[in-house]
């Protein structure tokens, strides 16, 4: 039996997590050196590395018999519990009416797409997750390379939406932003704001990271600063190591009411309602609370700790440019000064010096440029420094506090000897890459 597929699912890319797995068991499980049965340093993967708050395990553990299906928006305790949320952190106001719930925010964020019209604009790099949605809703898009600085520049975004036709553009901001682990200021998103306004751009602010801003009181969130226009996606799995939960949010700009109907159609339409155990056991994720507020400062602070350390060393090594984190855990690292290099070593893509670092002896996996929607041949990389034992590195850090430069270096080696161990790697690498030549 032959079973045809319609075009526009075979033209899209595999998506990123299953992209890297089937990257990683190929080049890796195949491996004959014994050094390969321990594994390989990870910095592949975007996954908090912290246990779920005891609040909410316990909270799902005391819901599992609540087997009904919940309202299609989200139960109302969900929702009031988000709209204090991002008032208590994020200073916006929303009523919970302006709040939808679903299977996380990468669902909602397709949802999105699916109801709005116009043309997209996707900031690149950016994370994998974007592209294949747009692809597989054949909606019109145009990447928009950021500048030196790697954030968008206004004037770019203006010079590229004059040439858009459509009465609606979309912008989608990811701030803080995966790959680079980089933080909008206030006035960097009135620019943004400014254009989008006088250009009619709505903007979809994927906001999933906000919670790990190092300098929390530095974040902003664009639905401050262009309530009208911009919907607001947020949910557990980032902020409460929660990805496999599979709860998000977005919050619907002002006045926006007749959107929201057709959103509601959508999301009857696709999956009724997100699970009612694990709405209910969310409520206690987005109150306000001393165990809440304290599992945030610590997970922030222990990414900081890592992505001080990662940046730092990743620095030193000769020709190495790196993005220096404000948030996240991840940041960018643009190997494009040993490009004649690998070069001349047949390693003429990205995605070849992905391969060319998870074989022997290096056992580094790293996540490519072209997985971040650079072009094939830029050879920069997504480092997630998330590679540890959050259980173990949280309570550590409840023991004793690193403060100054050399304690927190001490923290990182002692508590996390793999991603030590795999920036060693990268530098061998790039050390026997020069040598060959
Ligand atoms: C930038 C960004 N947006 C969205 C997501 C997906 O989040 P969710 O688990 O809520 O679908 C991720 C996950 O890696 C991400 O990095």
């Amino acid at each position: 039996m032959e079973f045809i597929v319609d075009q526009q699912v075979q033209d899209i890319e595999l998506p990123e997590n299953l992209k890297l797995n089937t990257f990683l068991q190929e080049f890796h499980s195949d491996c004959p050196h014994p050094e390969c049965g321990f594994g390989f340093y990870g910095f592949a993967f975007g996954q908090s590395p912290f246990p779920v708050p005891k609040l909410v395990q316990n909270a799902l553990v005391s819901n599992a018999s609540k087997g009904t299906y919940a309202s299609v928006q989200g139960i109302p305790e969900l929702r009031n519990a988000i709209s204090k949320y991002n008032k208590h952190y994020f200073e916006i106001d929303i009523d919970p009416q302006r709040i939808y719930v679903g299977p996380g925010t990468k669902e909602l964020i397709f949802n999105l797409l699916e109801i709005l019209h116009g043309t997209v604009i996707l900031p690149t790099p950016a994370w994998l997750g974007y592209l294949p949605q747009i692809r597989l809703l054949k909606k019109n898009y145009h990447m928009l390379p950021t500048a030196i600085n790697r954030k968008i520049s206004p004037d770019d975004l203006r010079k590229l939406a004059l040439r858009l036709h459509d009465r609606q553009k979309i912008l989608i901001l990811n701030n803080p932003h995966n790959p680079t682990g980089l933080l909008y200021d206030r006035l960097e998103l009135e620019e943004i704001a400014d254009v989008c306004r006088e250009q009619n751009i709505i903007i979809i602010s994927d906001e999933i990271y906000a919670q790990t801003t190092y300098d929390f009181s530095k974040f902003v969130s664009m639905g401050k600063i262009y309530p009208e226009g911009t919907f607001v996606t947020n949910g557990l799995s980032k902020s409460h190591a929660a990805g496999g939960y599979r709860l998000g949010y977005v919050i619907f700009p002002q006045n926006a009411l007749d959107l929201q109907m057709q959103f509601k159609k959508i999301l009857a339409t696709e999956y009724t309602a997100v699970s009612t155990p694990i709405q209910n056991a969310a409520i206690s994720g987005f109150e306000i609370s001393d165990e809440m507020n304290e599992y945030f400062t610590i997970t922030r602070n222990i990414h900081e700790i890592m992505g001080e350390y990662t940046y730092n060393k990743l620095s030193e090594i000769e020709g190495v440019k790196v993005t220096k984190p404000e948030a996240t855990f991840y940041l960018l690292a643009d190997f494009n000064y040993y490009a004649m290099d690998l070069q001349t070593a047949k390693i003429t893509t990205s995605q070849k010096l992905s391969e060319a670092l998870i074989v022997h002896p290096y056992h580094t996996a790293i996540v490519g440029g072209d997985s971040l929607v650079l072009e094939r041949t830029d050879y920069s990389a997504r480092i997630a420094y998330v590679d540890y034992n959050g259980s173990k590195v949280y309570e550590n850090y409840q023991n004793q506090k690193p403060k100054i430069l050399s304690e927190r270096e001490k923290f990182v080696k002692i508590n996390a000897p793999k991603i030590v161990a795999g920036i060693r790697m990268i530098e061998r690498f790039f050390e026997q890459i020069k040598k060959t030549i």
